[in-house]
């Protein structure tokens, strides 16, 4: 029997498209599926102006393929000397949606992030009044802290005190990994929201680490223990409007994956969303996959939910391909590690 879904065209509220011959590359892989993605600014140097991010969405344009219909929405990267009437202008051109915070040192090219959290204090107060969403790395980067606890305690010693003293700032936790993550945000009111990325829906440490080391399933956050895991398919697949999709695809190179230090991240954005149907199928939750992928993200964003739709179909097993060539060298496409039965049409 075929099973075909209807959804709304999915949005991904978190996305690395990078710059130049990679962003041409692999452009095309979220386009494809997605109508709007929040575009991370972790770029080399950083998108910290509006200036940077309008310059930066009009390269994102002119290497969409012809007739694709994909809007890229503009973060700007928070730094300790980010201007807050800056930051009201970007959001005032419309381009910009929300301010990436960064601990300094927390992830790939986060060095020019905050250290000192009160240097942005400003900064937050104007987005609070503004209702500008800041999206947050929550790692703690202290060296005595163990990296698979880094997010539980990022949420005690920095999240929770910046909400505190910022009321009506509007926060997402991006990428949440852990019980006490999704815990977090149960927890708090509509201006907290969380993002889920695709693999951590499929992955634990053991898949990562078990029987040799695999650098393409390596990642920050780091996927945690398989009880986190369900925890966030719990999560993703609960309909909950504070939960929503962002891939965190994050292309690199494979000589830079498959190195003495691999660099980190999943490149997720070619088969989300059949792995997606996969995962809510067997969670028996297909009914709240439109939620997760097309509607909570924009309703946290204060976005209509797009027009048009996209049509999933599930048969036979479908190839993906397991590696993108790009310019910039080529990109393991992520392997679920099940068979993909779900495929996309428009
Ligand atoms: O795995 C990751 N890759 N996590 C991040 O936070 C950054 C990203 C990247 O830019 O490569
Ligand atoms: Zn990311």
């Amino acid at each position: 029997m075929t099973q075909s879904l209807h959804l709304r065209r999915p949005d991904d509220m978190h996305l690395h498209l990078r710059d130049g011959a990679m962003l041409q590359g692999i452009l095309p892989e979220s386009a494809r599926h997605f109508a709007r993605a929040i575009i991370m600014p972790n770029l080399v140097p950083p998108v910290v102006t509006a200036r940077d991010a309008a310059a930066y969405h009009d390269r994102i344009l002119a290497a969409l393929p012809e007739g694709a219909d994909f809007q890229p929405l503009m973060t700007l990267y928070l730094t300790e000397e980010t201007d807050p009437a800056d930051v009201a202008a970007a959001q005032a051109s419309g381009l910009v949606k929300a301010v990436k915070l960064y601990p300094a040192g927390a992830t790939t090219n986060s060095n020019s992030g905050v250290r000192d959290f009160d240097k942005v204090r400003a900064v937050l107060e104007e987005m609070a009044e503004i209702g500008l969403p800041l999206c947050v790395h929550g790692e703690v980067t202290d060296p005595a802290i163990d990296i698979f606890d880094r997010e539980a305690v990022f949420i005690d010693r920095v999240l929770d005190p910046i909400r505190r003293a910022t009321p009506g700032l509007r926060v997402v936790m991006e990428h949440i990994t852990t019980t006490e993550g999704v815990a977090y945000v149960r927890s708090a009111g509509g201006d907290l929201g969380a993002t889920i990325t695709t693999h951590h829906l499929v992955i634990n440490r053991n898949h990562m680490l078990v029987g040799g080391i695999r650098p393409h399933y390596y990642c920050l956050p780091v996927a945690k223990r398989e009880r986190h895991r369900l925890a966030l398919r719990d999560a993703a697949t609960s309909g909950e409007a504070g939960f929503f999709l962002g891939t965190d695809s994050a292309p690199h190179p494979d000589p830079l994956k498959e190195n003495a230090c691999g660099c980190a991240g999943c490149f997720t954005a070619t088969n989300t969303m059949p792995i997606l149907a996969h995962v809510f199928e067997e969670e028996k939750a297909l009914d709240r996959l439109e939620a997760f992928t097309s509607l909570n993200g924009a309703g946290f964003y204060r976005l209509p939910p797009s027009e048009t739709r996209l049509t999933l179909t599930k048969g036979a097993p479908v190839p993906c391909p397991a590696k993108i060539d790009t310019g910039a060298g080529p990109v393991t496409v992520f392997d679920p590690g099940f068979a993909l039965c779900w495929s996309v049409s428009h």
